[in-house]
């Protein structure tokens, strides 16, 4: 019973807000593998129009194979961790000369991959060729955290992974995936991310817990609705009181938002 409620939790999130990005209209494993491997450190706006590009140059396993390797860096150029474009065209000459030009199946051949780690290794399986496999990502992470370890710290894979498993949609593993992905990306909008409190968070940038972090949650909040008490607000971020009434402040003096009586709200709204 608790995995359908989970289940419905995550789909309904998911129907109204599921993200449309190009290497989800595809089941080509080569275009998937080339996602991940750009998704791996860099933001999906981002790797958007990189993946096109690259795609347009670069349209098959076998044209990474036999391209020189300065003209995959030169592809890959704005997308940052060069080392991914040089492990991509290593990957694809093994992937040509060991399989045949077929990417493997298993994640455990794929991990053999340079740079193809874990996640990756599953998320191709799961999106090219729906496995049922169970894997975590900082996203899917954030969503079992944030729901069922919600006042821990240093929650470990080992404890996720069970619970990964069991809510698996086995009848549509990618489109779950997706789900708990694009519900993941949310959650860590509005709340302190809940990656955080994993045993193996990573921090990736200064963005965490930062200023510009905490404005963005409190734009979106006032987005969506018109105004809205100081309290409510306080109560639905997950950030010190302190941090956020800072925020409100400048804020307000910066002509963002204004503040009537308790209600706040964004100006022009
Ligand atoms: N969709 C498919 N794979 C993804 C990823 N790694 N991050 C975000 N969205 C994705």
């Amino acid at each position: 019973m608790r995995k359908r409620r989970f289940q419905s939790m995550v789909y309904d999130f998911y129907k109204s807000n599921k993200r449309i990005l190009p290497w989800r209209a595809t089941r080509d494993p080569y275009r998937i593998l080339l996602s991940e491997l750009m998704l791996q450190q860099t933001q999906v706006a981002r790797v958007m129009e990189k993946y096109r590009l690259f795609l347009g140059k670069f349209p098959t396993i076998a044209s990474v194979a036999s391209a020189q390797p300065s003209a995959i860096l030169s592809a890959w150029s704005g997308l940052g961790y060069n080392r991914r474009a040089l492990a991509l065209k290593k990957m694809a000459v093994i992937i040509v000369n060991q399989y045949n030009g077929k990417i493997p199946h298993e994640a455990e051949l794929l991990k053999k991959l340079p740079s193809v780690g874990d996640a990756t290794a599953n998320a191709v399986c799961a999106f090219a060729f729906s496995k049922q496999v169970v894997f975590l990502e900082t996203n899917i992470r954030a969503v079992f955290i944030h729901h069922f370890f919600r006042d821990w710290e240093n929650v470990k894979d080992s404890q996720i992974l069970p619970l990964v498993e069991k809510m698996l949609d086995t009848q549509n593993p990618r489109e779950w995936y997706y789900a708990l992905m694009d519900y993941g990306v949310s959650l860590k909008r509005l709340h302190r991310n809940p990656a955080r409190r994993s045993a193996h968070y990573q921090k990736q940038s200064g963005f965490a817990g930062s200023n510009r972090q905490i404005r963005g949650a409190i734009i979106r909040l006032l987005i969506g609705r018109k105004s809205i008490t100081e309290s409510s607000l306080i109560s639905q971020l997950s950030f010190p009181k302190t941090r956020i009434k800072e925020m409100l402040k400048t804020l307000t003096t910066e002509g963002f938002i204004e503040k009537n009586g308790t209600l706040i709200s964004i100006i022009g709204k």
